[in-house]
């Protein structure tokens, strides 16, 4: 190896060199791409053996390939644990993993805030098949002490919670599903490695939309999971290769592997203009609600303060005119993009109840903490001031 290891190497550097040597590699300074579907055996007794198991290496690229492998390894070392999967989405991800760990009878608790479509897999995909899925506000942890049974399997939730930033104290709750043997599964899309690593607070399994500050360009849809290595080749034995088939394409781990590159730097930029853009909202007449955890109005900013090493990008937000005021002041906007997915250069404004958390009923929306008026605004890499200019002009106030 050419770089001393004699220290912990900082996340930056581990992002961008973690796993590769281009000494292997024909001195190639960037990793090369293996664009290749199968892999040749040296002989019909080494593919044999490779199928039992008895040796390592490729197979198949449903399996594992080189190129993906290398990201594999560097999702997982950021996120500090043995192993890591990617899959063709965040989706992927998730139900490759689900579907690998539970079986009927068993029970998932999961916090109320989720995903729009992780809501709908878990409602419409995962409940068809005698699993019951309990939906409870972890917000408070004790609150999982009063629901776990000997049947839960998983608790299951994200942090910061995907639309309104409500957030979940890893550590207390996977003491308590530690005490009841459930595994617990974190959705750690906001926060990304370098803002949360929920394996060091207790989590068994990470998961990712790589499609969002992973990839960080908006240019390519990706998932992952990192865990344990046995339990990881389970899911890519059975969650990926048999039941989904969710694989990453080799092209796509390349442009995650650029993007990880400048994951610190970039989430620096986005924890930054994510501040200043939450207190300058927070300052406006008309927002009746702004929900940032950097902010010291957030109800849950101790924890944040200390879960996070860093706010991110991603802020929620309320105007006194509810869901008609939210609509108009978007379709006022002119530089921020009225776009669905997060965590790309771009920023992006979205509304909830009519896109990525249309899944839920209205009912379901009320009742899980979702309200109708909210606004979800990515805060991009542009400079501040010109976001603030736009939203400025959106909500009919003074930029700064
Ligand atoms: C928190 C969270 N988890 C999972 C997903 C699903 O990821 P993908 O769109 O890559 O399938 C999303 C997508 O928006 C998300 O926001």
């Amino acid at each position: 190896m050419a770089y001393d290891t004699s220290r912990p190497l900082g996340f930056a550097t581990r992002a961008i060199h973690h796993g590769y040597h281009p000494e292997d590699n024909q001195n190639a300074l960037t990793p090369p791409l293996h664009l290749t579907s199968t892999f040749a055996f040296q002989t019909a007794e080494q593919g044999g053996a490779l199928f039992a198991g008895e040796s390592e290496g490729h197979i198949y690229s449903r399996i594992s390939n080189p190129t993906v492998a290398l990201l594999e390894s560097r999702i997982a070392e950021l996120e500090g644990t043995e192993a890591g999967l990617c899959t063709a989405s965040g989706m992927g991800a998730i139900s490759a993993t689900m579907w690998t760990l539970v079986k009927p009878g068993d029970e998932i608790i999961t916090d109320k805030t989720l995903y729009g479509c992780t809501f709908a897999f878990m409602r419409d995909g995962l409940s068809r098949f005698g699993i019951r899925i309990t939906h409870v506000d972890l917000r408070d942890p004790e609150n999982l002490r009063a629901a776990i049974s000997d049947q839960t399997r998983i608790v299951y939730f994200e942090t910061p919670a995907n639309p309104n930033m409500r957030l979940v104290d890893i550590r207390a709750v996977s003491d308590i599903a530690r005490e009841h043997g459930a595994l617990v599964v974190v959705d750690n899309t906001y926060a990304s490695p370098m803002l949360t690593r929920p394996i060091s607070l207790g989590a068994d399994f990470v998961l990712h939309s790589a499609t969002k500050y992973l990839g960080g360009h908006g240019d390519l849809v990706a998932g992952a999971v990192c865990g344990r290595a046995e339990a990881i080749h389970d899911i890519r034995m059975v969650g990926v290769k048999d039941m989904t088939g969710s694989v990453m394409a080799p092209f796509n781990a390349m442009l995650v592997m650029r993007g990880l590159k400048t994951l610190q730097l970039r989430m620096q930029r986005h924890c930054e203009s994510g501040m200043k853009v939450a207190e300058w909202l927070a300052a406006q007449p008309g927002v009746s609600a702004v929900h940032y955890p950097g902010l010291a109005s957030h109800p849950q900013h101790a924890l944040a303060r200390r879960q996070m090493d860093g706010f991110g990008g991603m802020i929620a937000f309320e105007l006194e005119g509810g869901y008609e005021a939210g609509i108009a002041m978007m379709n006022r906007l002119s530089l921020i993009r009225r776009a669905v997915s997060l965590g790309d250069a771009e920023t992006l404004v979205q509304h909830p109840a009519s896109m990525t958390h249309s899944t839920y009923s209205p009912e379901e929306r009320a009742a899980h903490g979702i309200s109708d008026g909210l606004v979800r605004l990515s805060v991009g890499l542009e400079d501040v001031a010109d976001l603030l200019e736009d939203l400025a002009s959106a909500l009919g106030a003074n930029a700064p």
